[in-house]
């Protein structure tokens, strides 16, 4: 009996310990030159001490590897951060070793390593345009592609075609998420390297914002790009051109939500000479794109004069009838005195005509 609550116990208690379990935090290069050293350092904040295993592409990693390309790991525990660490080496690091590494099977995430060997073709694209074709020279019939580390297959957006001694790879509509690292690997391990960038894009600003006056203004710009673009602010100045903002307390600048640096403007309290068109201006290597708004500044008042107009308005209309009561209610008690009088006087002659009549 005993023993079977002490079973459920320590069942109870890796289950705990398992659903309190936080993902690994991963360091190292994602891109690593053919030859030089592989380094990922895999650090799971935990507890209790915990079997690690490290995947590549959701695969066991290739422990018969020897010599120079073969994986040596090393396993510590961090005591001082309760932190399980586990460090994956590769002396020569060679394209098969490109891929997406996880060191536990509970990460939701992993540590991407791209292998640049050799020569690297560097190629891009823009936004919308038609189709971009990555050309390796290899001798062999067949060629496979990757795409940061993972095997491509022939899709309606991706053709693979041979001409002569030259295989193609066409992306037609290259998007977003075909920028990164290419690699075409014959037989005899032969391969050729493309390095994807594509040109800044910077997504449409709202035509125009009213801000009122003394308010805090945040104007997030959304860009796509690589390698990642710089992104500067600008204002339309008195002619036409467009100066540089400069981070000085009153503009300031914080990362978008995709973490690009100066993505953000921060507007503190507007004020109404910030009335003015405002450019987000995205670049990288290959190029530029721009986005505009217009920032329109309320008057802190300028819903409270109408409102003072119509007070003035009323207490002025207030007045007048006052007044005008006045002098009405004057005039008519005048009368009302006039009219006693005349009653008076009646009822003397009613008096006397009945005095008279008897
Ligand atoms: C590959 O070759 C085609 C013509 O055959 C050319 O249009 C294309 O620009 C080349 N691609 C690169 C990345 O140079
Ligand atoms: C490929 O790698 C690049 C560079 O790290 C990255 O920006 C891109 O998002 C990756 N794409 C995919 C589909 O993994
Ligand atoms: C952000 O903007 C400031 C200008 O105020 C500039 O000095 C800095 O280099 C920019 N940072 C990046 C990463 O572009
Ligand atoms: C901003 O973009 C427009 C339209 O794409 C372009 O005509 C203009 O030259 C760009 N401005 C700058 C400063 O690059």
């Amino acid at each position: 009996m005993s023993r079977f609550i002490l079973c459920f116990c320590v069942a109870l208690l890796q289950l705990v310990s398992e659903a309190t379990l936080s993902d690994p935090i991963y360091e190292g290069d994602t891109w690593v030159e053919k030859d030089s050293p592989l380094r990922i350092v895999c650090k799971i904040p935990m507890h209790e001490p915990y079997t690690l295993q490290w995947t590549i592409n959701n695969e066991p990693i290739d422990l018969s590897l020897t010599g120079e390309i073969g994986y040596i790991i090393e396993d510590d525990f961090l005591e001082s951060e309760s932190a399980l660490l586990s460090i994956l080496n590769v002396q020569k690091t060679q394209p098969l070793h490109a891929g997406s590494y996880r060191c536990n099977e509970f990460s939701s995430h992993g540590h991407l390593v791209l292998v640049l060997s050799g020569e690297v073709v560097e190629t891009g694209f823009k936004y919308g345009q038609s189709e971009l074709i990555l050309n390796c020279s290899l001798p062999d019939d067949k060629v496979s592609w990757y795409h940061n580390g993972t095997l491509l297959v022939e899709a309606d957006n991706l053709k693979m075609m041979r001409e002569n001694s030259v295989h193609m790879l066409k992306i037609v509509k290259p998007k977003v998420a075909h920028i990164g690292s290419y690699t075409c690997e014959g037989s005899g391990k032969a391969v050729t390297d493309f390095r994807v960038a594509m040109e800044p894009i910077v997504a449409a600003l709202p035509t125009s914002f009213n801000i009122v006056e003394g308010e805090n203004f945040r104007l997030p710009c959304v860009v796509y790009g690589y390698p990642t673009p710089n992104i500067e602010w600008r204002r339309e100045g008195e002619e036409g051109q467009w100066e540089s903002l400069i981070a000085d307390g009153h503009f300031m600048f914080e990362p978008n939500n995709e973490g690009i640096a100066n993505g953000t403007l921060l507007i503190e309290e507007v004020k109404l000479d910030d009335r003015d068109n405002y450019m987000c201006f995205a670049s990288n290597d290959l190029g530029n794109h721009n986005g505009t708004t217009l920032i329109r500044v309320i008057d802190k008042y300028a819903a409270l004069w109408p409102f003072l107009g119509i007070c003035i308005e009323v207490i002025v209309l207030c007045a007048v009838i006052f007044v005008c009561e006045k002098r009405r209610n004057k005039k008519q008690f005048d009368e009302s005195d006039n009219e006693q009088n005349n009653t008076k006087h009646t009822g003397n002659a009613k008096d006397s005509e009945v005095r008279n009549r008897k």
